[in-house]
């Protein structure tokens, strides 16, 4: 992530503490999760199928998926348990006050759409 900057997404009050929250950037959808060590982001769709993770159960430093039950690490993205095995992608997040700003790189969606 090279050229990336920082947009602003959410403020912190939007996520209670434990929760998690779906936002959009440039079309593609990212899951927030609002943790007691801070703000992470990852991308919203399941690596095994096409499940969205807002729709999961956060449990600590993890996310479980809605459809099938794979568990990943909102930290690295990586996939903890079957049926899952590929890692999802991870973003870097930075809090100004009440502010979530998360990088990005522009154009970036586009590119992983292929
Ligand atoms: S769609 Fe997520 S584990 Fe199958």
């Amino acid at each position: 992530m090279t050229n990336a900057v920082y947009r602003h997404v959410a403020r912190l009050a939007d996520i209670p503490a434990g929760k998690t929250l779906c936002v959009v950037v440039e079309g593609r959808e990212i899951l927030l999760c609002h943790t007691a060590d801070g703000v992470f982001a990852m991308d919203n769709l399941c690596s095994h199928a096409a499940a969205r993770l807002c729709e999961g159960r956060l449990k600590g430093h993890r996310i479980i998926c809605p459809l099938h039950g794979a568990a990943f690490d909102i930290r690295d993205g990586s996939a903890l348990s079957r049926p899952a095995s590929v890692a999802i992608g991870t973003y870097p997040v930075k809090l100004e006050g009440e502010d979530i700003l998360l990088a990005w790189e522009s154009g970036a969606a586009e590119l992983a759409r292929g």
